[in-house]
């Protein structure tokens, strides 16, 4: 009888140790630390969501949280830890549209990418897309979206350059920071990428980047120092490469000195989806200030652990790294246990998206035009008022429109309104055979095409995004059968990139014979009959103009303008918006004129000979020409701007102009300031 009642007593005592445990709450995260295991700690610093690597996960299940999303933090369900979901970006929620067991679909909105909502120099805007993402994001079971990308566009070729901004850090800064507080105001989080200085896909997981620390300080981790003082991202992603040397992953200067000491950075940091690293142990990275190891390896957990038990790795770094990761878990909506819906508003989203994607559209050439119904010459666009009925739709992708890039940062998106829809919806039909047989031909390469354009390259799959096909061409004569059809023409010009690679000048940079010689032939035929000729942009990143721009009448930069890309188009070419965006890169003659271009995407080591003088800053400073300089953009109206008035307090300076639309439509205007650095010791750009 006593030894049962000593039993009974052992046993409540047990169940009392095991019901103490404590579960995370906001403010006992100094228990959980306690109240962790070593094993436990490791794990919660390395990502537990998927079989990329064909190891087992961490965590079992957590693949499943929701389909498609990049990888998650670990769970551990004994002290209340969710897991939290993390998905790509940066131009919408990316993850899978159907899943197994279920009719029910999970499309995102596609917004416009990086460079054309950076177009809009409009952060109020690009806040208001920010939020609806960040809607997304949680609407869907996500936490994070892993955006915004926030490297400089060093080089035109960087296949990555339509998730990026500019080639300049004030505006990468300004308009990450706007996306980052829109997302965030949603109760989601981001991961402000990839720091740093990959500016190249070419070897990006072993390239070195070799670059002076005043270009790192004023350029390369410029943009990301201002939207971490303006934004506080919950999130940064360590980028693949190297800098000076040191992988980013494991580089104590560049996540803990300069992210944390210098800016006050409070979030974690998570490394890019690479795993156990060649010449990089787990362990560096963790002492570097790298808190979660993504996509996360069980390999990863055990030298952490072993690392810890050898005295090769201090607890503090580790007790630290969890602390952080804690501090993020709190703020999550996993940890709140959002009602996720799965059911976002995407009729408000694609509005949005729209008006957006209008915004940041670049009209580069607008020139007189006398039409064949007309007396008067008057800007060849907008055409309003029925000034033209029909149009003949030449190029493939304006049939194929590209709304978003490849690579991880497309988005699986509901739909895309193409030219041909885009005009219907606005009043304008295109001609019907050349309709017709442009609509076969996309179907034909849908099927032919597949995987044929970069066998070596994974991400050239659909499921990866859009495709290019190969440009259809056509004989003059079966050109000059149109213009009777027809009141204008467009030729769309489509440049298709991604993660993974970058763009070649011969085929991807300059325009091909045959894209030329559509473009020469249908000018040819329309003006002879005094039908204008519009040539649309449908590119992620600047294309060489120099030789042709001189041909058609209007040259407009729609980039890759998002799902609702025909629609913000039509807007544009009916005049329903006047075009507002500016180019936030320079598009230079030639893309050897850049001085990175020499040498850029060698796979070994890459020498920033160039240092501070990236893009205008080189080509203003050396008096070089361009095609469109940076800030370019033109409108449908004029604006005079008054004498600007400078006011110098406290070493800031305020410059105050009046700019006043001198024109008949109404229109916005990006008023643009630049510096020049007075009696410089050092040299300096000639403006900035
Ligand atoms: C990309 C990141 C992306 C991650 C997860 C990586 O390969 O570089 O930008 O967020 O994959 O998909």
């Amino acid at each position: 009888m006593k030894k049962t009642i000593l039993t009974a007593l052992a046993v409540s005592v047990g169940m009392a140790t095991a019901n103490a445990q404590p579960k995370l709450t906001a403010t006992n995260i100094d228990e959980i630390i306690k109240a962790m295991t070593l094993e436990e700690k490791a794990k919660l610093l390395v990502g537990g969501a998927n079989n990329f690597f064909g190891d087992q996960a961490v965590v079992g299940g957590e693949a499943d949280l929701v389909a498609g999303a990049a990888g998650t933090s670990p769970a551990i369900p004994r002290l209340g830890i969710p897991a939290t979901v993390l998905t790509d970006g940066p131009a919408g929620v990316r993850i899978d549209p159907t899943r197994k067991g279920t009719t029910q679909t999970y499309y995102a909105t596609g917004f416009p990418i990086g460079t054309c909502l950076a177009s809009t120099w409009n952060t109020e805007l690009v806040g208001k897309v920010g939020e609806a993402i960040g809607n997304e994001t949680k609407e869907y079971r996500c936490d994070v979206i892993l955006g915004p990308g926030m490297n400089l566009h060093r080089n035109p070729l960087c296949g990555r350059n339509f998730e990026y901004y500019s080639e300049d850090p004030l505006l990468t800064g300004k308009i990450g920071a706007a996306y980052i507080n829109g997302v965030q105001s949603q109760g989601a989080g981001v991961s402000a990428k990839h720091f740093a200085v990959n500016s190249q896909e070419t070897n990006r997981t072993g390239v070195d980047e070799q670059v002076s620390q005043r270009a790192l300080r004023e350029l390369y981790l410029r943009g990301f120092e201002i939207a971490v003082r303006e934004s506080q991202p919950w999130t940064i992603m360590s980028s693949y490469n190297q800098v000076n040397g040191e992988y980013s992953m494991g580089n104590r200067d560049l996540l803990t000195s300069v992210l944390r000491d210098d800016w006050g950075f409070k979030g974690i940091v998570m490394t890019d989806w690479i795993g156990i690293r060649k010449g990089l142990e787990t362990i560096a990275e963790v002492q570097a200030g790298n808190d979660l190891m993504e996509p996360g390896q069980p390999a990863q957990v055990k030298e952490i652990v072993e690392g810890v038990k050898s005295g090769k790795l201090d607890i503090q770094d580790v007790d630290r790294n969890v602390r952080r990761m804690l501090e993020y878990i709190v703020k999550t909506p996993s940890f709140h246990q959002y009602p996720a819906s799965n059911q976002p508003d995407l009729n408000v989203h694609a509005a949005i998206t729209r008006q957006t994607a209008c915004e940041g559209i670049v009209l580069l050439k607008n020139a007189q035009f006398t039409m064949h119904n007309a007396q008067l010459a008057a800007p060849c666009l907008p055409w309003k008022d029925g000034k033209v009925k029909t149009v003949a739709l030449f190029g493939e992708n304006s049939y194929n429109f590209l709304s978003g890039g490849t690579g991880s940062g497309c988005v699986h998106t509901p739909y895309v309104v193409d030219m041909v829809e885009g005009l219907k919806n606005a009043g304008i039909s295109t001609s019907k055979t050349l309709t017709d047989i442009y609509r076969k031909y996309i179907e034909y390469a849908r099927v032919k095409f597949q995987a044929e354009r970069h066998p070596a390259n994974w991400f050239q799959q659909e499921m990866f995004g859009q495709q290019k096909y190969p440009e259809a061409a056509f004989t003059p004569i079966a050109i000059g059968k149109e213009v009777s059809e027809a009141d204008a023409a467009i030729v769309t010009i489509g440049r298709q990139a991604g993660e993974g690679a970058d763009r070649d000048i011969a085929t991807e940079f300059n325009l091909i014979d045959i894209e030329r010689q559509l473009i020469a032939d249908v000018c040819k035929a329309f003006h002879a009959a005094q039908k204008p000729v519009v040539v649309i942009i449908n590119s992620g990143s600047v294309i060489e103009t120099a030789s042709w721009r001189d041909l058609p009448d209007a040259i407009i930069c729609a980039w890759q303008p998002g799902e609702e890309g025909g629609n913000s188009m039509a807007d544009i070419l009916t005049g329903k918006v006047n075009p507002s965006g500016h180019l936030t890169m320079t598009w230079p003659m030639a893309a050897t004129d850049h001085p990175s271009t020499v040498g850029y995407a060698d796979p070994v080591a890459v020498a920033h000979n160039e240092d501070i003088y990236v893009g205008y800053r080189y080509f203003d400073s050396f008096g070089k020409e361009v095609a469109y300089p940076f800030g370019y953009g033109l409108s449908y109206t004029t604006f005079d701007y008054s004498k600007p008035a400078v006011k110098v307090k406290g070493g800031v300076a305020t410059v105050t102009v009046t700019v006043k639309n001198t024109g008949a439509v109404a229109g916005k205007e990006v008023a643009q300031v630049y510096v020049t650095a007075p009696r410089a010791t050092l040299r300096s750009p000639l403006r900035s």
